[in-house]
């Protein structure tokens, strides 16, 4: 071998270039899978982190799309590797794909420390994968560039367009109400996904790439490009080009995400009217980079961002292709440059400012200007109050204004299983000023937060009209959802949070403007409740379900398990031999 010939100072260097035995070993293996030396030597190793699968249709393409970013990183003199990682399927797991974004997050880590890797792009999009291959790269250390999958195109039904889950949502309740039959929803069926691609409204998959687009870690434009546009095939080999020249110029994720970049995320949040989801993802995010973000943090930034994109579900008509044409996420980003640390460097190597540099408006009904945007504030707040002391989420923007103030007698359930075989009863005892509460639906309790935040209307009220009406939970919803629902309380009910001594009566008061959240039960009566209190039996005795439930964080923490965040435990040491 030509040990002169290699470049200088590559970690992948330390698997390949030794006259020893273990390198030899190294070696070998690469020429059994047909490569010679002149394509792995002293050539920058990318980790391609592939979440294809083919329970994962937002990723589909990414069979494809993976050989459009090895051609790049071949282009630009590096060696790619395919490192498939957990598909994490929105639509497909059972109980919640949030579950497994922690075990998706260890394992992008692990793989990459654990293989001669010397720089990585990490392909997702569908909404658990983004964070979770960027907490893995965050704690990895090594230069990571994140390639979005890219929205879907419209939907389409009747000639009208659907948008993901949203529509899906609302001709649920049209069914449910009788408005619509079995052969009209079937057509919603069949139109509602058209194309690969993530959810194409701006829940939490577009929210997410739309984050780490302002975090610095896609290039310039990347995430509003759609799945089946012939830019995302362009964007995905530039981005295995740059993957490359990230390893030369040593540009780290440390460099990247720093305060200045989660800023930028949460202002970049709010003017898309986030999904909710963003809370639990940007969280853990920052806290693995070592910056301590609250959900204080979150309800400042909504205090003072207006709502730019025109997108449902928190805008009425347009969806992520239409986004995109008109400028996509520079075009939002250039009408904040006041509220934005322009000087946060990102994966191209140029800042954040002179990455938006001419980036313009095309459309100024779907991305509005700054001085007519469609909310002026409010695409999250934060409320605290006796039954959730450490906050709750809600999304004051997709809420009948009439239930941001509100009283009204609580209607508690237990699980969802028992939500659900009663909702549509006719004998039901709710009116639409009713608070219904779900419990034992947060990180440990669901287990994993699953999205059931949303619960439906009762039949009987959707029949009198009724489409939106007070919810309460320590679940998630999925950022396509909509409603006056308080989400996230902490602490969860199963640990023990106020939440859970509750009871059916029980008055409710919200109040959003002054971000109180209160059930109206006197001191004695809850300390009472409390000492009869009995902890529920654990979700796990053994496996993964054990692992998470042991350790992973409450919603106001991120939901991380505590011994990845930064600053537990001392560092993970590089592989020796
Ligand atoms: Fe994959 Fe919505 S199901 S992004
Ligand atoms: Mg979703």
């Amino acid at each position: 071998m030509g040990s002169d010939d290699h470049g200088a100072g590559l970690r992948s260097d330390r698997w390949f270039v030794p006259d020893d035995l273990r390198s030899m070993g190294h070696r070998s293996r690469m020429l059994q899978m047909g490569y010679d030396e002149a394509d792995f030597l002293g050539k920058p190793v990318i980790a391609i982190v592939n979440t294809w699968s083919d329970t994962n249709p937002c990723h589909s393409h990414f069979k494809q799309r993976v050989e459009d970013v090895k051609r790049g990183v071949l282009q630009a003199g590096g060696f790619p590797i395919e490192l498939p990682g957990l598909a994490l399927s929105e639509s497909q797991l059972k109980p919640t794909s949030m579950l497994y974004r922690n075990m998706l997050a260890m394992e992008t880590e692990e793989m990459l420390r654990a293989h001669p890797v010397d720089g990585a792009v990490l392909m997702g999009g569908c909404d658990k994968t983004t964070p979770a291959l960027i907490l893995g790269a965050i704690s990895a250390g090594y230069p990571m560039i994140f390639l979005p999958a890219g929205p879907m195109l419209r939907g389409n039904y009747k000639g009208q367009a659907l948008g993901s889950g949203s529509d899906a949502w609302k001709y649920w309740d049209e069914r449910r109400a009788g408005t619509i039959g079995e052969a009209e929803w079937k057509d919603v069926e069949g139109g509602i996904a058209r194309s690969y691609g993530h959810c194409m409204t701006f829940g939490t998959a577009s929210t997410m790439t739309a984050i780490a687009e302002a975090m610095g870690l896609t290039l310039p434009g990347a995430t509003s490009i759609p799945a089946a546009d012939a830019a995302h095939i362009r964007m995905s080999t530039q981005t295995g080009r740059r993957a490359v020249e990230m390893v030369r110029e040593g540009l780290t994720p440390d460099r990247i995400v720093t305060r200045a970049a989660i800023d930028n995320a949460l202002v970049v949040a709010m003017a898309t009217g986030c999904s909710t989801n963003a809370v639990v993802h940007l969280l853990a995010m920052a806290r693995r980079a070592g910056i301590p973000l609250c959900l204080d943090d979150f309800d400042r930034a909504s205090r003072t961002t207006p709502v730019l994109a025109n997108i449902r579900p928190s805008g009425k008509t347009y969806l992520m292709e239409d986004f995109y044409f008109a400028g996509g996420l520079c075009a939002l980003m250039a009408q904040l440059t006041d509220r934005l640390a322009l000087n946060a460097m990102t994966v191209s190597g140029r800042t954040l400012g002179e990455t938006l540099e001419g980036a313009e408006i095309h459309n100024t009904d779907v991305i509005r200007p700054i001085d007519n945007p469609i909310y002026h504030e409010g695409s999250l707040a934060v409320l605290r109050g006796n039954i959730a002391p450490d906050g709750a989420v809600i999304k004051p923007s997709a809420c009948l204004p009439r239930l941001l103030v509100h009283r009204g007698p609580a209607l508690v359930f237990d699980s969802y299983p028992e939500m659900k075989a009663v909702i549509d009863r006719d004998d039901l005892d709710v009116t639409a000023d009713t608070v219904l509460i779900l419990r034992n639906a947060g990180p440990q309790g669901g287990p994993g937060m699953p999205e059931w935040g949303m619960l439906p209307i009762p039949r009987k009220l959707l029949r009198q009209g009724v489409r939106d009406m007070l919810r309460l939970s320590d679940a998630r919803m999925s950022g396509t959802s909509y409603g006056a629902c308080v989400l996230h309380l902490a602490p969860e009910a199963h640990v023990g949070g106020p939440l859970a001594l509750v009871r059916t009566g029980d008055i409710i008061a919200v109040d959003v403007p002054n971000r109180r959240l209160d059930m109206l039960v006197d001191e004695a009566e809850l300390a009472a409740r409390r000492a009869r209190w009995v902890a529920p039996p654990p979700r796990y005795e053994r496996g993964y379900g054990k692992l998470y439930i042991t350790h992973v964080t409450q919603a106001d923490k991120g939901c991380d398990f505590d011994f990845l965040e930064t600053g537990f435990g001392g560092k993970v040491p590089e592989p020796e031999i």
